[in-house]
């Protein structure tokens, strides 16, 4: 079985194909991106820019002398690149293990097409073995937890984080996930949510799965 470091590489690697030259691109959070990040600095003929969906990876972009943009300057880019924590058979998926679905969310919604690199264990036939995490203004934290509490859901306020946005995280366990969209809406429209790790509009077309037998390509 290969090592999940190999695996993450794997992916990395094989999400290279997938940057056009000369463009701007989305580039997600987490421990498979910055593989990729690592990959794309070696990219010839590189991206001309990254817009970033968090400080951690705008640090490691710079490291490598890759150029970030503010989402507020790019009307479209082509393509967003980001790992996730779980996806189902749609594409959909579970993110915000890293804190970072914030503005993973926001960086998706500017792009042509979501590729999704993960390792075989974060597929999965349902969402909702990942606690889902939702960021939340933190007046609205003890409000949010009772409406996740009468959703069925075990609400759990991660320890000592504070987002890139200044909000905190509620993880949910116990969730049965069986309408990933309806879910989706529902959270989003409660005052004081900022986002949920739902992906479920914002599904990813395309994923990138490092398997024991080498890469699978799951198109949506
Ligand atoms: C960060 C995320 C990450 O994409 C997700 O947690 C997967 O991370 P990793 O590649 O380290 O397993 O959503 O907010």
């Amino acid at each position: 079985m290969n090592h999940p470091e190999e695996l993450k590489q794997l992916v990395a690697r094989a999400a290279l194909a997938y940057v056009p030259a000369g463009v701007v691109i989305g580039v997600g959070t987490g421990s498979t991106v910055n593989c990729f990040i690592d990959a794309l600095a070696t990219l010839q003929p590189g991206i001309v820019a990254a817009v970033s969906s968090s400080e951690a990876t705008t640090a490691r972009l710079q490291a490598h002398g890759i150029a970030v943009r503010d989402a507020n300057t790019v009307e479209r880019l082509a393509v967003y690149i980001d790992g996730a924590d779980e996806i189902d058979p749609q594409g959909c998926m579970i993110k915000g293990g890293g804190a970072a679905l914030t503005r993973e969310k926001i960086v998706a919604d500017l792009a042509d097409s979501f590729i999704c690199i993960a390792d075989v264990s974060k597929r999965v036939a349902k969402l909702g073995r990942f606690p889902l995490p939702v960021e939340v203004i933190p007046m609205a934290q003890a409000q949010i937890a009772r409406h996740l509490r009468a959703l069925g859901g075990h609400p759990v306020v991660r320890a000592a984080t504070v987002t890139d946005n200044g909000g905190c995280i509620i993880d949910v366990h116990g969730l049965t996930i069986s309408d990933p969209v309806g879910l989706e809406a529902e959270i989003n429209q409660w005052p004081g949510v900022v986002a949920v790790g739902l992906f479920a509009r914002q599904r990813a077309h395309l994923c990138l799965l490092g398997t024991e037998d080498g890469l699978q390509t799951l198109r949506f």
